[in-house]
């Protein structure tokens, strides 16, 4: 499709991720030497940084099939079964949000890892019996933006642990420059910059942007993207000089107006803002602590200076 053209296909291609990128290449040229299946892979981080892209690259480079699913997705063993039944030997298995699985398909999930094999029970009372069916050997990709919220059996049965970090500028410059190419879009350098630093270390949002500003470049313009079009273009979607947005100028003026600067607890930030906590946990706040504008502690969340500055607000005197 449309949207996966613009993906990677493989490790050469894919931009950043430098450490992760190098260990898995390893990893994937002994598997393919020694003829086998490659171990379970665990990428953990914030979302948009390219965990699916990652997945579909796996099982490109170890020339076998993907298939897709996610966490939530999953709702009884036997669904799980079905889908482990119908893969090829070698086959990679992506699962997404793994974090989500409920804990009974969790428990099944266990000896397919280890062991390639599903205990099914049939029957129920005292006529129950357990059946172990063989599976083909597969390699379990799984997905999450909160490692710590996966049990401690599910997280030991990957062979692999991979942590997907922010990007750089300059490296999501990079990606724009190239994902502008593949759109036939031309694009000045500086643009590509400006769009780089607001993008909060995220290919997927330096994506999103790339395309909107287009869209302005084609309707106001001449279809260049000029810096001039793209500050344009960026101030009229609410994202400001550091790629913050609306929500997070919410969540920050709400840490300082309502609560001089904390500690506030996630709860009542999120019952204030009206945004989920797990959201704000999972794809608001990890930047913000990132570029230091938040600190978590016991007590709760508090607004460093950065976030006076960054407003113009003077910081209140204790
Ligand atoms: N598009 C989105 N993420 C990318 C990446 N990491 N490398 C190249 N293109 C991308």
């Amino acid at each position: 499709s449309y949207e996966l053209s613009l993906r990677p296909q493989n490790l050469k291609q894919y931009i950043g991720q430098e450490k992760v990128k190098s260990n898995l290449e390893v990893f994937i040229e002994a598997a393919k030497i020694r003829e086998e299946t490659l171990d379970h892979v665990l990428l953990y981080g914030p979302p948009g940084l390219g965990k699916t892209t990652l997945a579909a690259i796996i099982a490109n480079e170890m020339g076998v099939n993907l298939r897709t699913t996610s966490g939530p997705a999953i709702e009884r063993p036997g669904d799980l079964a079905a889908i482990l039944s119908a893969l090829q030997p070698g086959d990679v298995l992506f699962i997404d949000e793994i974090h989500r699985l409920p804990r009974t398909v969790e428990e099944v999930l266990y000896p397919a890892m280890e062991d390639f094999c599903l205990d099914i029970v049939i029957g129920k009372g005292p006529s129950a019996r357990s059946v172990r069916i063989d599976l083909p050997p597969f390699t379990l990709v799984g997905a999450t933006t909160r490692a710590g919220s996966l049990s401690a059996p599910l997280r030991d049965r990957f062979g692999v642990l991979s942590r997907l970090e922010y990007y750089t500028v300059e490296q999501l410059k990079q990606i724009v420059i190239r994902t502008a190419e593949i759109l036939d879009t031309d694009i000045a350098g500086e643009a590509a910059d400006e769009i780089a630093r607001r993008s909060r270390g995220t290919p997927r949002i330096a994506n999103r942007l790339l395309r909107r500003v287009r869209d302005f470049a084609q309707v106001k313009g001449d279809g260049f993207v000029t810096v001039a079009l793209a500050d344009h273009a960026l101030e009229l979607m609410q994202v400001d000089r550091l790629g913050l947005d609306h929500i997070d100028h919410k969540l920050l003026k709400g840490i300082i107006e309502r609560f001089r600067g904390g500690p506030v607890g996630l709860d009542t930030i999120s019952a204030t803002i009206g945004e989920e906590s797990h959201t704000i946990e999972d794809v608001y706040e990890p930047y913000l602590l990132q570029i230091g504008f938040l600190q978590r502690t016991p007590r709760g969340r508090i607004a460093t200076h950065l976030v006076y500055e960054h407003f113009n607000i003077e910081v209140p005197s204790q």
